[in-house]
Order: C-alpha cells, then structure tokens, then sequence
C-alpha cells in the first residue's frame, strides 16, 4: 500500500451523516493516529515547500488542526480565520453561503501585508465556499495568494474547479474521495 491509500484507508467513512444519502469522510480518525497524523501534514507541507510562503491561512475550526502544523513545517506564520466576535481587535469580515444559511469569517486587519506570499490550508474542500470567504479576506490585504491545500477533496461538489475559474487559485489535495 503506498502512502496515499495508507491516508485513504484511515479515514473512516459514516454513512448517512449529517443527514440521509451523505457519506461523512470522518478526518478525526486521521489526527487521532499517530503515524498518519504527523505524515499528512508533512506531505501537505512538501507541495508548498519551495513555494516561498510567508503565511499560512486556516479557518476555525478544522483549518486550524492543519494550518497550524503546516505552518511550522514551512517556518512561517499561521493567520486564524475565525468565526464570528472572537478576535480581540480591528477585523475584517466575510459571509458565505452554507447548505442552509450563511456564515462569517473574520481576520486581523494587520494579520497579512502586502508583500506576504499565502496558502489557504483546510482539512477538506466540498464547494469552496469556505475558501472563497478566506480568499476574499486576503484580497483585502492585497496579498499574493500562492495556492490552497487540502487534506480531502471532494472533486465532485466543484470546489476546485470554482477557485481556479474565479479566483485563478491553484489547489493541490492529499486524498480525492470523488463520487462522495
Ligand atoms: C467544513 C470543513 C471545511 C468546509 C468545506 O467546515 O472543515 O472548512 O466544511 O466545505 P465547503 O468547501 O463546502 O465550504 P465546517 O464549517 O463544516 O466545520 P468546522 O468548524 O469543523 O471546520
Ligand atoms: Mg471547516
């Protein structure tokens, strides 16, 4: 078995979760073992390693358990993407479209400059709207956007196509889980 069907075989697949028909890929079980966990972060970390990137972007929650280590295994910043009313000072905001209703994701006004190089790091892509959200909270800074990473795509909610026509954002994913 090579690495990425190792990946593949560790995350554990719930049938009908939230709600009937959908097929939960549970990224829990990959952060709970202690041979994938630390591997899919490195392998994230490989593909941007020669990308000269100065910040990484996650959004709360599941951005953060990824963001955060690939930062480090970059040797660059970690900027928090979080929900609603928690970062202390000046933000900026951004709604975006859920399955049903919207959400918001805020950012430090002085969490990014304009020369800093970013990649958008999430635990999993489905329609992109959470990334679309982060992308137009780095366009505020007009920062350059360097690409995104994922842990899991799935290719056939059009994520990846909807950020590479619209925003010209390259994404690169670990494991692709189509026909979800
Ligand atoms: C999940 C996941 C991604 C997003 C992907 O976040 O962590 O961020 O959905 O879906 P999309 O591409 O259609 O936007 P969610 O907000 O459900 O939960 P979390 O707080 O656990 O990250
Ligand atoms: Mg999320």
């Amino acid at each position: 078995m090579d690495e990425i069907e190792y990946l593949k075989s560790c995350v554990k697949s719930i049938k009908d979760f939230p709600k009937s028909g959908i097929v939960f890929r549970d990224i829990t079980s990959v952060c709970e073992n202690p041979e994938a966990f630390p591997l899919i972060c490195k392998k994230m970390a490989e593909l941007y390693a020669d990308a000269g990137i100065t910040k990484v972007v996650g959004s709360e929650a599941r951005g953060f358990v990824f963001g955060a280590p690939v930062a480090a295994l970059l040797g660059c910043g970690f900027v928090m993407a979080r929900k609603p009313g928690k970062l202390p000072r000046e933000v900026y905001s951004e709604s975006y479209e859920l399955e049903y209703g919207t959400n918001v994701l805020e950012m430090h006004q002085d969490a990014i400059s304009s020369d800093d190089r970013i990649l958008i790091v999430d635990d999993l892509i489905a329609t992109g709207g959470t990334v679309e959200a982060q992308i137009k909270l780095v366009n505020r800074f007009n920062a350059t956007i360097a690409g995104a990473v994922f842990a899991i795509s799935l290719p056939d909610l059009g994520g990846v196509e909807m950020l590479k026509n619209r925003y010209g954002v390259d994404s690169r994913c670990i494991m692709e889980f189509p026909g979800h």
